[in-house]
């Protein structure tokens, strides 16, 4: 209903408010939350622009504030924000960073929220579970502070995580957006196809990054938004990667090394084409198969198969040939 809708945005509204009063004025926020978040190189204004706030470590640092407003248990279980079992009620997030995730509108819809924990035992990120108004397979980190940017710049950034973008942001790079933790969905490609059909992921330069960039290539293809890919240095994310150089190095990083998919998986599964044996390059030919008959446009889908054979020295109308076949195979 209309009205519980409401009382959630209402609630996540006071929760957001209340983790950054936390990290800003009071002294267990401040010493740990405020100190972690400059520790990492977030300024200030960083640091407001995104909202970003801290849970104190206690059962019910949140609860006892949002009861004593007026809040119900109720609401504050039904927006995320706290847990319920048999004998006891108690927050759902302590002793994190907060990151507040938005509605395209600007409506906080629910909290990522990070451990500052360096031992293994609780998982490094939390977030809000599904509520009735938050679908993590709808939204994208980021989208509120992108849009605009996105739509200037006619190509949205696509990143793993929080602090991707939050860093993207304080390099000036303002059109990024993070699928957060969730593999890629096709309402995601959506959502960001409504400002712009080109998309560019930047993934961890670690083997899942490698995989979710490959399946994230295929999705956005078959959505028929156009993808470039650019690879990170192993061990390195846009996070890490942009906070080691000045913004005008890594912008002219990011323009430098943006390849279009076909250079991209190419570059990614061969060491040197040169030296590929014919059965390492059939493999690779399959796989490239793949990616391609995902593609709606017959125009673009030639343009790629003959760049494909071309690169890899393969016959162009054996590629054309298998890709219909998948494609036909496939309706
Ligand atoms: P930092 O370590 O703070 O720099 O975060 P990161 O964003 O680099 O983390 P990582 O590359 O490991 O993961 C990418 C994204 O996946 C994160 O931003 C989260 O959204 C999500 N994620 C990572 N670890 C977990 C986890 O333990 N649980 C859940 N639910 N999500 C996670
Ligand atoms: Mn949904
Ligand atoms: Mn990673
Ligand atoms: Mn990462
Ligand atoms: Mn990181």
């Amino acid at each position: 209903a209309q009205n519980e809708r409401d009382s959630l945005f209402i609630a996540l509204k006071f929760a957001g408010e209340f983790f950054q009063d936390v990290l800003w004025n009071h002294s267990e926020g401040k010493s740990i939350g405020l100190s972690y978040f400059k520790e990492r190189g977030f300024s200030e204004a960083t640091i407001k622009k995104f909202d970003l706030g801290y849970s104190l470590d206690a059962w019910d640092g949140l609860m006892k504030p949002a009861l004593e407003k007026g809040y119900s248990e109720e609401i504050l279980e039904k927006a995320g924000l706290i847990l319920k079992s048999e004998n006891k009620t108690y927050d759902r997030f302590r002793g994190r960073v907060m990151f507040p995730i938005h509605n395209v509108g600007g409506k906080v819809i629910a909290f990522g929220a990070r451990t500052l924990r360096k031992d293994k035992k609780q998982p490094k990120y939390i977030n809000s579970p599904e509520t009735g108004v938050y679908h993590k397979s709808d939204i994208v980190y980021g989208i509120h502070q992108a849009r605009q940017a996105i739509r200037n710049e006619d190509l949205c950034y696509l990143v793993e995580g929080y602090t991707d973008v939050i860093s993207m942001h304080q390099s000036g790079v303002r059109n990024v957006v993070s699928s957060s933790g969730t593999s890629l969905t096709k309402e995601q490609i959506r959502l960001i196809g409504r400002y712009t059909k080109n998309i560019t992921v930047l993934y961890d330069g670690d083997a899942a990054g490698i995989k979710a960039s490959f399946r994230g290539i295929d999705l956005i293809l078959e959505h028929d938004l156009d993808v470039h890919a650019v690879v990170f240095p192993e061990g390195e994310d846009p996070d890490s990667f942009s906070r080691s150089m000045s913004s005008e190095a890594f912008q002219q990083f990011l323009k430098d090394n943006a390849q279009d998919f076909i250079r991209f998986k190419i570059g990614i599964l061969a060491n040197n084409i040169s030296e590929l044996s014919g059965e390492e390059k059939s493999e690779i030919i399959r796989q490239m198969i793949e990616s391609l008959s995902m593609i709606k446009d017959e125009v673009k889908r030639s343009e790629y198969i003959r760049s494909t054979s071309e690169i890899l020295k393969a016959n162009e109308s054996s590629i054309l040939i298998e890709v219909n076949h998948k494609i036909l195979t496939r309706l």
